[in-house]
């Protein structure tokens, strides 16, 4: 039998990149349908560069600051790269720069996000601080197709988290980065084996996807 050829991912991090380390973890199981080709940076510095070339991935950085022509040429710059590491998707994780109009063109359905909210309450920064002050009980995050809108997009799976007395932001955000790190490969997997689709008003169908699996709450609720 031919080897079955797989998803190719270019993931963008800005930061330390826990997200992409559960990507990397995901794709050293022989049976995962995805690969990494690219794990690139806006931030020279960013610790997700390290965790790429740690896995052999090719891993590269331009930095934003100062560059020639904005906004529009950087982000010309980077589809370039992806164009040329010949990524099928391009995997947001951390990535903490907007992107331009014509980048989301560019890659148009084939550009994914994850937000530390249950979206569409709270876009944006800061995040987990709002959530606590809006006195919210659940809390969670968010995969979505990415759209010029920030923070918005076809939502493809969402885990649900327990806000619990005591709670402060770091604390919301370990538990929520727990569950991150299960659904971003588990959507990865589904996009990979083409069971996702969306239709003209924007929902989301993963084809044979057992509820628990987009819809969860995790952990549940223990009583104190
Ligand atoms: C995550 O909370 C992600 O949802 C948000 O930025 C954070 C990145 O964390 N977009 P990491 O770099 O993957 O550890």
């Amino acid at each position: 039998m031919g080897k079955v050829s797989k998803l190719k991912l270019a993931v963008l991090v800005s930061g330390g990149g826990s997200n992409l380390q559960a990507i990397i973890d995901a794709c050293n199981a022989s049976d995962y349908p995805a690969e990494i080709v690219l794990v690139f940076s806006n931030q020279l510095d960013a610790g997700g560069l390290e965790r790429g070339r740690k896995a052999g991935i090719r891993s590269e950085a331009i930095s934003h600051k100062g560059y020639p022509g904005g906004r529009e040429a950087y982000d010309t710059a980077v589809s370039a790269l992806i164009e040329e590491s010949g990524a099928d998707l391009v995997v947001l994780a951390g990535y903490l720069r907007l992107v331009s109009e014509s980048f989301v063109n560019r890659w148009k359905d084939r550009l994914i996000n994850i937000h530390p909210s249950l979206l569409p309450s709270f876009k944006g920064l800061h995040v987990h601080q709002a959530a606590l002050d809006a006195g919210v009980k659940f809390a969670g995050c968010t995969v979505h197709y990415v759209v010029p809108e920030v923070d918005s997009g076809p939502i493809i799976a969402q885990a649900v988290v327990p806000v619990l007395p005591g709670d402060d932001a770091g604390k919301l955000a370990q538990r929520i980065l727990k569950q991150e790190h299960r659904i971003y490969p588990q959507v990865i997997r589904w996009i990979a084996e083409g069971r996702v689709s969306v239709d003209d008003k924007g929902i989301v169908t993963v084809a044979d996807a057992k509820p628990a699996e987009f819809a969860e709450i995790n952990p549940a609720i223990e009583p104190a």
